[in-house]
C-alpha cells in the first residue's frame, strides 16, 4: 500500500520527499573536520578526516573511519597511534589540499608549511598550527578489517584557551563546508546537571 503523504502543518513544517539513503551522511557529518597526523619508520604524514565520532568520555574514546587506500592507513594501523588535530577556518585551503594528496608522494608537513611539534605520549607529531591536538593510542582493532574503524583512546589533549569557540569547519559533502557560527546557552537550564 502506498504511504499517505502527511500534510504540512505548523507543527510539521517540512515538505519531504524520498531521500537516497546512501547520501544521508550529508546531514550527520558535520562534526569538525580534523587532521590526523601519524608517524611510522621515521616518516610522518597527515590526512583530512570527517568521519569520526565520540564513543566514551572516561576513558576518552573516539572512533575514526580510515579508508584502506589512504597512505595513512598502514602507517596508523602499524604504529597503533595518531594525533587528531583540530584546524580552524584559516587552514581550510590546506585542509582540502592535504585531503587531496597522498603522503606516499609528498611530505605534507613540508609541502603545506605546517609545524610538526613533538607529542608527549605518542610518536606521531602534533600540528602546531591547529587549535587543539589529541594524542591517541589504539584500544580496539577488532573493527578495522570489517569497517576500517579505529577505536582510539585520547591519552593526552592540548587545547588553546582562546578564542573560547574556535571557527571550526564542518564538511557537508560535495565540496561544501559549514563554518561554526553562533553559540547560545539559552537552553542550558533545561539540561539535567549530569548531562551538561
Ligand atoms: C573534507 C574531507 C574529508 C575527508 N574525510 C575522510 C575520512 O573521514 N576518512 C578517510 O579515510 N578519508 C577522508 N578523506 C580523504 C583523505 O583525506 C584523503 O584520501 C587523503 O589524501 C589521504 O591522505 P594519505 O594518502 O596521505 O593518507 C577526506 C578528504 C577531505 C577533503
Amino acid at each position: 500500500m502506498k504511504a499517505l503523504k502527511p500534510k504540512r502543518s505548523a507543527r510539521q513544517p517540512y515538505d519531504k520527499t524520498d531521500f537516497p539513503v546512501d547520501n544521508i551522511r550529508r546531514f550527520l557529518e558535520p562534526g569538525p573536520i580534523v587532521l590526523v597526523s601519524s608517524a611510522w619508520k621515521g616518516r610522518t604524514n597527515i590526512m583530512t578526516m570527517g568521519w569520526h565520532m565520540v564513543m566514551g568520555f572516561q576513558p576518552s574514546l573516539i572512533g575514526c573511519y580510515i579508508w584502506t587506500e589512504n597512505h595513512s592507513f598502514e602507517m596508523i594501523r602499524r604504529s597503533k597511534e595518531c594525533v587528531i588535530n583540530i584546524p580552524t577556518l584559516d587552514l581550510a585551503p590546506k585542509v582540502v589540499r592535504i585531503g587531496n594528496s597522498s603522503g606516499s608522494e609528498i611530505d605534507k608537513f613540508a609541502e603545506f608549511g605546517l609545524t610538526a611539534v613533538p607529542a608527549t605520549k605518542v610518536k606521531a607529531p602534533l600540528i602546531g598550527e591547529c587549535y587543539a591536538n589529541f594524542e591517541c593510542k589504539l584500544v580496539d582493532s577488532s573493527l578495522i578489517r570489517k569497517y576500517s574503524l579505529f577505536v582510539w583512546e585520547v591519552v593526552k589533549a592540548h587545547a588553546a584557551r582562546s578564542p573560547e569557540f574556535p571557527r571550526t569547519i564542518h564538511y557537508r559533502g560535495d565540496g561544501i563546508f559549514m563554518i561554526s557560527g553562533a553559540n547560545t546557552s539559552r537552553y542550558r537550564r533545561n539540561f539535567k546537571p549530569g548531562n551538561l
